[in-house]
This record gives structure tokens, C-alpha cells and sequence, in this order.
């Protein structure tokens, strides 16, 4: 029994607020697979590499040497000063130490972004589709998400216009996020410039840039970034990453930002009566990561890009399926529409995105997210970060998933 009345009231932004769908997939995963099944999960959103070896060593060194105390609520001073360097040389955006911060993991720089700024009735612009959390991290805030549908035709990207006529007075903030996770879709220069052109004409919104996937950019695209496109709009952006994707390092919870110095010193504050410092040895790890070699983000992008080249061309021979080849990140997001109102050969109706999603799960073995999760269905997306054998047996289970289906 339990010991908490289950009439407790909850938060009532909690109580609205939905978990997160990967999780659940993950959950639904370690289900059937404790059940016996052997499932190819490729609905995670991390690489699938071991983080770099001296990484791991410097993480070694730090416990022994005793760096095992809190350190400055913002992080300590040479990370800092390692992440102003990165926005410095990668990014152009001349950067002191001062204006930085270190929080655990990408996700806290955002919502302790959005939890420093936002006030019930504010608005926050997520170009759909978007990654799960950004709304339900507004909605934790009391504020409202402002979705805005970027479809296949526009490469999943918002566009000038859509952005103008998604502002109102309420707005506080656009979320952009490039590379996109679900998408993978990339903007250029251009592109943000032409948003820039449009934002500049509205001195209150706040710009957040969520490049957690900045070194995963495949051949023929460019990175670029808010701050550094529009200098104009450095004053109101928060330009925020982390160690998580580009250096194989989800657990060790680093991310990091640049940006207004009330701002900066907001999050911190709230940081302060939250999680104080992120974890010490983790952020000696981080300095490792992002003053050592970087050969190792190299590397993986060829490996991711090489993957994406195998995983599209084996999605787009499915039944089905209809997969473009995205710039970057390492997901890829197929629309399923030529799936929809078919029958799996397990009886299961596909009427929807998650029905596909569920059946691949426990027909095909193979756990896919569905795009509905990330605001636009119908549309899988698949998670590239496995072993090129793995995702050949999953594309093919998917295949053969997908030509037995019957109308
Ligand atoms: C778009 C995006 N932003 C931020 C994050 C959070 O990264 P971190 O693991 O550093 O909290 C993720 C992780 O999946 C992500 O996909």
C-alpha cells in the first residue's frame, strides 16, 4: 500500500505536464526485453560509443587527486574558460569565462533558462517538430508552448513568415534547434539570417539555440548558430551545448552556455538553491573532453554519416516508407504515411504513427519513436546510433515488417 494519499495534489504544471515519450519507449523496451525478447532499439538519443579513453582518465586522475568537493555553483574556472574558448575558435562569438555556464547536462541549461525567465501566460515559440521536452519544460513553468508546424516541404524548418506570425506580445522565447533532434534537418546561415531579419524587429523575444548537435554535420552542410550569424542578436541569445552527444558522454550530465550576463546570472542563482555545481569529477572530464584531441568527433561524424547513408537507403526500399537524407544529428525521420490505415500481419489496425511504432515493437522487434511524440505524424523516427549490423537486421526487419502488411 501506499503511504501517500493518492488525492495529495500534485503541482498543477506537473500534473499537466506529460513524461517523456523516449523514456516511455525506453521503459516498454526493458519490458520485453527482461520478458526474453531481443529487441534492436533504435529509439535512444545516444551514441552508441564509449566515451574517448583519456577522457575516462582524466575522470580517474580528478577523483585521485581529491577533486571530489562542490565547485562554483556556474562550474569551475578552467572548464569555464575551456567553454569560452570553444564559442571563441568554433563559433566566432568572442566569449570571456565570465559569461558562461556550466550546468548537469544540456537539459538543465535549458530549463533553468525557461524557469529564470518565464511568468504564467508567457509564450515560447518550438517550431514543431521539436524535441519532446522543450514544451513540457514550458508547461513546467507555467508558461504556454507555441508550436508551430515546420513540415517535410519547408525540410522540417521554420520558416520567416511562419515565425512572424507566431509572435505576439506574450512571446519570450524561440527555441531553434540545429541540428534537429527528431529531424536531423540543419540550418544554414541564410536560414537563420533570414529568421535574424525577422527577430530583429522584435527587441523582447529571447532566442535559445539548442546546438547539442553542432559536430554532427555531414558532408555538404555547415554548422552555424544564432549568436554568431547575427551578432545583432547576441545580447538576447542563449547559446547552449554540451558534452553529451559530440563526445559519447549522456551520463556524465555536462552542459554548458553563453549568453546575456542577467541572464547568466539568473540561472545561476536558481542553480544555486537547486543542484549547486555540476558534478565535479564529471566537469574535469568535460574539460578533457574540450581541451584534449578531437579526433574522436571526427571520427564518429564519419561513422554517423556513413550510417545514415545505410540506414535511409534501407528505409527507403520499405514498403511504405519515404526517408530523406537528413544534414546531421544521428536520427533519421521516415514518414510512414504509406503505412496508415493498412493492418499489420499480427491483426494490430495502423491507424496512427504510435500503432506503426508499437507493432514494429512487438512484431519486427525493433523499437522505433514515433514523430507524433516529437509533434508531427505520421513519421518514425529512427535513431542511427548502433552498429552497422544491428541496423541492417533492423532495416530489415522493418522491410519485411512493412510488405507484410495487408490493407
Ligand atoms: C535536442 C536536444 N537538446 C538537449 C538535449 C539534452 O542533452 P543532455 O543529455 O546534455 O542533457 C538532448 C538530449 O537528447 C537533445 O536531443
Amino acid at each position: 500500500m501506499s503511504a501517500v494519499s493518492p488525492l495529495l495534489p500534485l503541482n498543477q504544471h506537473l500534473a499537466a505536464a506529460q513524461p517523456s515519450a523516449t523514456y516511455r519507449m525506453i521503459d516498454r523496451v526493458a519490458e520485453r526485453k527482461a520478458a526474453g525478447a531481443r529487441i534492436i532499439s533504435l529509439s535512444a538519443g545516444e551514441p552508441d560509443f564509449d566515451t574517448p579513453v583519456h577522457v575516462q582518465e582524466a575522470a580517474i586522475a580528478a577523483i585521485r587527486a581529491g577533486h571530489t568537493r562542490y565547485t562554483q555553483v556556474a562550474g569551475m574556472r578552467p572548464l569555464r574558460e575551456a567553454v569560452a574558448r570553444k564559442f571563441q575558435e568554433e563559433n566566432g562569438m568572442p566569449t570571456r569565462w565570465q559569461a558562461t555556464i556550466v550546468c548537469s547536462g544540456g537539459k538543465q541549461v535549458i530549463y533553468n533558462a525557461l524557469a529564470a525567465t518565464l511568468n504564467a501566460g508567457d509564450e515560447v515559440i518550438i517550431p514543431a517538430p521539436y524535441w519532446v521536452s522543450y514544451p513540457e519544460m514550458v508547461q513546467l513553468c507555467g508558461a504556454r508552448a507555441v508550436t508551430v508546424p515546420c513540415p517535410e516541404a519547408t525540410g522540417f524548418k521554420l520558416t520567416p513568415e511562419a515565425l512572424s506570425a507566431a509572435i505576439t506580445p506574450r512571446t519570450r522565447w524561440l527555441i531553434l534547434n540545429s541540428p534537429s533532434n527528431p529531424t536531423g534537418a540543419v540550418y544554414s546561415a541564410a536560414e537563420l539570417l533570414a529568421l535574424a531579419e525577422v527577430l530583429l524587429a522584435h527587441p523582447e523575444v529571447l532566442v535559445l539555440s539548442d546546438d547539442i548537435y553542432e559536430h554532427l554535420v555531414f558532408t555538404g552542410a555547415t554548422f552555424a548558430t544564432m549568436a554568431q550569424v547575427e551578432p545583432r542578436l547576441a545580447g538576447r541569445t542563449l547559446t547552449m551545448n554540451g558534452v553529451s552527444k559530440a563526445y559519447a558522454m549522456t551520463g556524465w550530465r555536462i552542459g554548458f552556455a553563453t549568453g546575456p550576463q542577467w541572464l547568466l546570472e539568473a540561472m545561476e542563482k536558481l542553480q544555486g538553491q537547486q543542484t549547486s555545481g555540476a558534478c565535479s569529477i564529471s566537469q574535469h572530464a568535460a574539460l578533457a573532453a574540450l581541451a584534449g584531441p578531437q579526433d574522436f568527433v571526427r571520427n564518429t561524424r564519419e561513422v554517423f554519416e556513413r550510417r545514415r547513408d545505410a540506414v535511409v537507403q534501407g528505409l527507403n526500399r520499405a514498403f511504405g516508407l519515404r526517408c530523406a537524407r537528413a544534414a546531421g544529428a544521428f536520427y533519421a525521420f521516415a514518414s510512414c504515411e504509406g503505412l496508415i490505415g493498412r493492418t499489420s500481419a499480427g491483426g494490430r489496425l495502423l491507424a496512427t504513427d504510435e500503432d506503426v511504432a508499437l507493432a514494429l515493437l512487438d512484431e519486427a522487434q525493433v523499437a522505433v519513436m514515433q514523430g507524433s511524440a516529437f509533434g508531427l505524424g505520421p513519421y518514425l523516427r529512427i535513431a542511427y546510433a548502433l552498429d552497422d549490423a544491428s541496423l541492417a537486421q533492423a532495416c530489415n526487419a522493418i522491410r519485411h515488417f512493412c510488405e507484410s502488411t495487408t490493407t
